[in-house]
């Protein structure tokens, strides 16, 4: 089995404790990678390490157009490897090949566009109301970020975080997954040869206890960037909160696709389906939730079951496959306790409802894509976030009961709104409370379009020219160009 030491100080380094654990392949069931438990000891080797080069050396020598030239570099090498990476990212969550080749061939342009941006970092004169004074502000990076990521896209959601970090001068130090942990140390390895001055990048390794919880109490750690759960982004919030350290988190959805009776029905099934689906449903902006219009649900639903029951499960690896595993044991388990739940709050199962026994899967984790109708939208399977392939299908009157419903849960991450009455669309995108809002497509991302939560789906933003802002102080410089220094008393 592969041994993943972490990444500290430019070189691979071995865990503090001696030991490793192992990364389990969730198509066969089986370990394949030994990965380094890290603890406090790494953690805090990792941060001086990030601190150190955040304070001296080359990467704060080198002007932001030079920081820019190497993102485009750090870019180029994530191409070339897109495929390897893919293969690993495969191996360790279980994704399709297709889905996670994609995510790795699309992830290059995070680095161009924000290496792009690294030298259009501009503070502002201010045409004071005082004479005498001249005052201007500068945007300094915020001093070494702590990424923490989850399992899902581990790569992807990582370069979300780390190409605007360092396109504003920050030092990083990434706690990955203990899911998916190789990618990362991967990727990590390939941008040192690349060029990236040692430290400016870390790994650590391990669990959230050992290696997350030490790592966002660390004094040295000025700002947090998280993706995962609602329950430990609420923890490092608190952490933050303790420390005073900026914060972004990106958490989780219990995103509704609204399906009109005016819709393009057969493109409305296409969306909703790869919505809950897709990924096995283990995408933060899944689309768990159909409000389907009164008058169209029965044949709505029938068009859907025709469209999920044929599809392929099986090896990820093979372009043939449509659905591939749940990612780890853990998810497997919660994921099939969430259709026990659903069917004792009285929900039916129109297609699925229990785990996949079928030759193709093997000793896989795999569950049947599951659609429930009769749901309330107070029933937990409408209201908590499964992260699964479990489909909750809710009928609505009207336009304004639609909105109810949809704004009815805690989480405010992504909606889906299918209808040709441009009107309504208007209307509808208005009124939704997410961070995005999707009409007639569904589970568009790009480096260009601001990404996050409202509600208990995040603080912050990620994507966009604005993300930048989250790595970036604002300071104010006050330069007496004549003004009298007299009564020492009295305020200026
Ligand atoms: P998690 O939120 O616990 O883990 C995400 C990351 O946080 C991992 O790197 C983990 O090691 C780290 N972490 C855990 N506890 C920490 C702590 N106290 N301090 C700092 N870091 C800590 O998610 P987990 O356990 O992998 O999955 C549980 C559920 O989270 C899933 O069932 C799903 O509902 C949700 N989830 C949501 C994701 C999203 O994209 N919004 C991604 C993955 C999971
Ligand atoms: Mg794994």
């Amino acid at each position: 089995m592969k041994p993943y030491n972490m990444f500290i100080d430019g070189a691979a380094a071995e865990p503090a404790t001696g030991s490793y654990f192992e990364s389990e392949n969730p198509y066969t069931g089986a370990p394949w990678a030994r990965v380094a438990q890290g603890d406090a000891a790494d953690v805090d080797r990792a941060v001086r390490a990030a601190h150190d080069a955040f304070s001296d050396g080359p990467w704060p020598q080198l002007t932001a157009s030079e920081r820019g030239a190497l993102m485009r570099r750090l870019g180029d090498v994530i191409a070339d490897n897109a495929r390897r990476l893919a293969e690993i990212e495969v191996r360790d969550n279980g994704k399709l090949f297709a889905e996670m080749y994609g995510q790795l061939t699309y992830l290059p342009q995070w680095f161009y566009y924000f290496g792009g941006l690294a030298d259009k970092i501009e503070g502002t004169v201010v045409p004071l109301d005082k004479k005498g004074y001249f005052v201007y502000t500068q945007k300094k990076p915020v001093g070494v970020v702590a990424i923490i990521t989850p399992w899902n896209s581990p790569l992807m959601l990582l370069g979300w975080k780390l190409a605007p970090a360092l396109a504003a001068g920050c030092t990083v130090v990434i706690k990955p997954s203990e899911y998916t942990s190789a990618s990362t140390i991967e990727l990590v390895e390939l941008l040192h040869e690349a060029g990236l001055p040692r430290g400016v990048v870390n790994v650590v390794t391990g669990f959230g206890k050992d290696v997350g919880t030490p790592l966002v109490e660390h004094p040295l750690v000025r700002k947090i960037s998280f993706t995962g759960s609602d329950v430990t982004g609420r923890v490092i919030n608190e952490a933050a909160a303790r420390g005073f350290k900026h914060v972004a988190l990106e958490l989780g959805g219990k995103s509704p696709n609204i399906v009109f009776a005016d819709a393009d029905l057969e493109a409305a099934a296409n969306g909703v389906v790869s919505g809950i689906f897709a990924a096995t449903g283990q995408t933060c902006i899944a689309g768990s939730r159909l409000l389907v219009q009164h008058s169209i649900h029965d044949e709505f639903v029938s068009t859907l079951v025709d469209l999920a029951r044929p599809a392929r499960m099986g090896d990820p690896m093979s372009d043939s496959t449509e659905v591939g595993p749940i990612t780890t044991r853990a998810q497997y388990a919660k994921v099939l306790d969430y259709v026990d739940i659903a069917q004792r709050e009285g929900a039916a199962v129109a297609l699925g409802g229990g785990a996949a026994d079928r030759p193709e899967c093997g000793q896989g984790w795999f569950v049947e894509p599951t659609i429930f109708t009769g749901v309330d939208n107070g029933m937990r399977i409408a209201q908590e976030e499964v992260f699964g392939p479990v489909l909750a299908v809710i009928p609505f009157s009207d336009e304004d009961a639609a909105v109810e419903l949809a704004n009815d849960v805690r989480f405010g991450l992504g909606a889906g709104v299918w209808t040709t009455d441009i009107g309504r669309a208007f209307r509808m995108a208005d009124r939704i409370t997410s961070g995005t809002v999707w009409v007639n497509t569904y589970r568009a991302v790009s480096y260009m379009a601001p990404f996050g939560g409202f509600k208990d789906s995040g603080l912050g933003r990620e994507n966009g020219i604005g993300a930048i802002e989250e790595y970036l102080e604002n300071k104010t410089v006050w330069i007496n160009t004549g003004a009298a220094v007299g009564n020492p008393f009295v305020m200026r």
